[in-house]
């Protein structure tokens, strides 16, 4: 019979598997991110991983490549063409503007899975997580600061190797409409040395062509009109501001030529990097999007957010490898169990600092004994039938080096556990 394997680009995490260690990172990764969420006082929000395709294409815009060239679409059975999210913002603006909640204010975090049909590679996966922030409601200003705050924060708790927040700033529709028509007139007479990819953005969404990667585009664009000509003073001096504001705790970098991969951006742009990750080197980006609640059918609502790549962030944070504090539970009959399990309940209640292992199998005590120091236990509490009779309990150090071992009574094993 055919082999059932994962598919490509798609990964299963879980301690033990052959990238346990990342597996646990990623782990602590995201409690790590959810305790900081938690400390802006954010709320968590859960949306569905399908949607209709109509969501994405009408948010992330229809010539992105995002929606053009990666999403997974699938007919259901009533025919309707639904997709698996690619990302998390357009999902929770549709699910604001169905519960009526578009003319409030709300602060939003959630982590999950994304799916984009990318070639696979170092840090580009075809299932990955994301953790993102949406800030909903509030005007240009204070928002902005409060995610920059965010972002160092996450930066320095999680200790990121090598990193750069790049920002910028895409203007209001009138700026952005005027640069867009001087880079059109400019790069119009080059049009034979643009990609064919590069003049559909030049006639659809122009800006997109700042972003190219290749290099005869880039030296053109190096003499083109800048965006920084194009900007209000006020939106050049926000991006300055915030630059001076956080640079005391992150490295902050104003970067004229960053624009974002998705259509529903105005406004404040960002995108954070690092050296260490290579090709994909983004670990975090996002921006204002005060359209987006109109153009998918809800009232005009100002908003901004951004959203981690969990997988890439996990690969450049160094964590305190705090242990845990395992003990091993063993039991030498197994018609002795429910009275095990029993002394097990009570203990586990007594200190929850504790993992209590309960060792599961009908094994020999050598091979339970050889689980614990596999699962790194500090100490083995051993119950047999004389132990029940007498109510004691053997406990065993596991140390390497010691093997010492004592028979203490219920009370004082509980005492003892107490004290672990
Ligand atoms: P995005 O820049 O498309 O933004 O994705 C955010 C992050 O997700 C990227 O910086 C990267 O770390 C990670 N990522 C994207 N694609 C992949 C992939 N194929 N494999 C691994 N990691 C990946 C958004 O998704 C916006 N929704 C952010 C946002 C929220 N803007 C406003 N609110």
């Amino acid at each position: 019979m055919k082999k059932i394997q994962s598919l490509s680009g798609m990964m299963d995490l879980f301690k033990g598997s052959d990238i346990s260690n990342s597996a646990e990172n990623i782990f602590k990764v995201e409690k790590a991110l959810k305790d900081i969420f938690i400390s802006y006082n954010f709320s968590e929000i859960r949306t569905p991983a399908l949607e209709e395709t109509d969501l994405f294409k009408r948010s992330a815009g229809d010539i992105s490549d995002i929606v053009n060239k990666e999403i997974y679409t699938f007919l259901d059975r009533n025919n309707k063409s639904i997709s698996l999210r690619p990302e998390g913002t357009a999902g929770v603006v549709r699910s604001i503007i169905e519960k009526k909640q578009d003319s409030t204010t709300n602060k939003f975090w959630y982590i999950g899975p994304m799916w984009r049909y990318e070639r696979p590679q170092k840090g580009r996966f075809r299932q990955f997580s994301q953790a993102g922030i949406e800030i909903l409601g509030y005007e240009e200003g204070n928002s902005e600061y409060e995610l920059m705050s965010l972002i160092c924060n996450i930066i320095n708790k999680l200790s990121i190797k090598k990193p750069t927040i790049k920002i910028n700033h895409l203007g209001n529709p009138k700026t952005k409409k005027e640069y867009c028509d001087a880079l059109v007139s400019y790069l119009r007479p080059y049009s034979n040395e643009l990609s064919e990819t590069e003049l559909e953005r030049l006639n659809k969404n122009p800006l997109k062509i700042l972003d190219s990667k290749n290099e005869n585009t880039q030296k053109i664009l190096a003499n083109g009109p800048s965006l920084q000509e194009f900007l209000p003073n006020e939106n050049i001096k926000l991006i300055n501001s915030l630059k001076d504001t956080f640079s005391e705790f992150c490295s902050i970098e104003i970067d004229y030529a960053l624009v974002r991969g998705l259509d529903y951006y105005s406004g404040f742009v960002f995108e954070a990097v690092s050296d260490e990750l290579g090709a994909q080197d983004a670990f975090l980006g996002g921006g204002r999007y005060d359209v987006l609640t109109e153009k998918l059918g809800g009232k005009e609502l100002p908003a901004i957010g951004m959203a981690i790549g969990i997988e890439r962030l996990s690969n450049i944070s160094s964590l305190d490898n705090t242990e845990d504090n395992i003990v091993s539970f063993i039991t030498i009959t197994s018609n002795l169990e429910p009275k095990a399990f029993k002394i097990a309940h009570h203990l586990r209640s007594l200190n929850e600092n504790i993992n209590l292992d309960m060792n599961l199998s009908n094994s020999s005590l050598k091979s339970k004994l050889r689980r614990a120091n596999k699962i790194g236990a500090s100490h083995a509490l051993i119950i047999g039938d004389e132990e029940i009779k007498n109510e004691t309990i053997l406990v065993k150090y596991l140390d390497d080096e010691l093997t010492e071992q004592e028979l203490v009574s219920y009370d004082d094993m509980y005492k003892f556990y107490k004290s672990l």
